[in-house]
């Protein structure tokens, strides 16, 4: 399916909701996490794209149309032989460049099919499947957002899933207006927030907010603080977000850093991960011991902040999917907003919608 407000580039969508914007497809989105894809195919979905993926023998990831074209039914559905996805229905079988490359009832006298099916630039990289649903010539110019802590050993790891059914535009200002604390209460590790400086180009706006947080981890028991409230003592801390078009990325003084990967599923629909770091910096001792305790301290304690993630993600889902509804049932009713950074957010969405 198609969004007409994406069709041509010359279109104008100035008079476009904000709600009801494209986005730039000739970027890298994050479809799924690698442990998602093994031995079967696994469909995904963005931008009213069906795309399946599938890691071939080799372990190497492809993503086609999730589309068979004998009988259009989801290869999704089907199984992996080798390098070939193999459709459930009849058994024909593609390649990674989509092309049908075996079919096993073929008769000496016919050849195969020439139906090639859509394949998508996909990168496996910092944990995640990364696809490029756009030009694919352009793939190669356009970075993915680097992840550095994912490998590093300094840094503990926590994955949530946000499944909102909204447009991802709510999702992001959720993410770039800092003074939505008041929804987390004890949940979030800072507080009392101020919007300082403002910066913004054509790919990235970055809100630096000075705030307070109790968080700091350079004890082994302060850990405990996210967990018992009267452990807790606030510090001023700069809290700084940037909406890296099409991601987020946040960070809290030295020892705390979330990213947002955001998959924009439909206009009414969006997936993203949200992954938060915890650094063991302070803990020089550590850095002393052999790689391999290292890491697997680092892969122990994979996941150690998920309650609190996991919660801080419903409260977040609710308010945001009732955004939408009341769009959605009244588009012409006016908001009415304080935070300047939303203005930012919103010129750079449309901006790059309409590239
Ligand atoms: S529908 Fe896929 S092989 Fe027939
Ligand atoms: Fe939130």
């Amino acid at each position: 399916m198609q969004n007409n407000r994406l069709k041509s580039p010359s279109q104008s969508t100035e008079k476009t909701h904000i709600r009801q914007l494209g986005i730039n497809l000739n970027q890298w989105y994050t479809v799924a996490r690698s442990t998602e894809v093994q031995t079967q195919p696994l469909a995904v979905k963005i931008w009213n794209l069906a795309i399946v993926l599938f890691r071939n023998s080799a372990d190497k990831i492809n993503a086609l149309e999730d589309r068979c074209p004998h009988r259009q039914v989801k290869l999704s559905h089907g199984k992996i032989k080798g390098e070939l996805i193999e459709c459930a229905y009849h058994g024909w079988r593609f390649n990674a460049i989509g092309e049908c490359a075996e079919v096993d009832y073929l008769a000496a006298n016919q050849k195969l099919p020439n139906c090639k099916i859509r394949s998508f630039p996909v990168k496996e990289k910092s944990g995640f499947i990364w696809i490029f649903p756009g030009d694919e010539t352009k793939a190669e110019q356009i970075d993915l957002l680097s992840l550095p802590e994912w490998e590093h050993l300094n840094y503990i790891a926590t994955v949530a899933v946000i499944e909102c059914q909204a447009h991802y535009s709510f999702l992001i200002e959720n993410l770039m207006d800092m003074y939505h604390g008041h929804l987390h209460e004890d949940l979030q590790a800072w507080a009392n927030p101020v919007l300082d400086t403002l910066a913004e180009d054509e790919h990235k706006v970055t809100a630096l907010y000075q705030a307070e947080s109790y968080y700091k981890i350079d004890k082994i028991w302060s850990v405990s603080q996210l967990f018992f409230k009267s452990l807790r003592q606030l510090h001023p801390e700069p809290l700084e977000v940037s909406y890296v078009y099409p991601h987020w990325v946040s960070t809290l003084g030295n020892d705390f850093k979330i990213y947002c990967l955001v998959c924009p599923v439909s206009e009414t629909a969006t997936r993203a991960y949200l992954i938060h770091f915890t650094s063991l910096n302070a803990f020089w001792r550590l850095h002393k011991l052999p790689v391999w305790f290292r890491r697997f301290i680092k892969d122990s304690l994979f996941g150690a902040a998920q309650k609190l993630l996991d919660g801080l993600v419903r409260q977040d889902v609710l308010m945001i999917e009732e955004e939408q509804q009341a769009f959605l049932q009244n588009s012409e009713i006016k908001s009415y907003e304080l935070n300047r950074a939303l203005v930012s957010v919103q010129r750079l969405i449309r901006s790059q919608a309409e590239k």
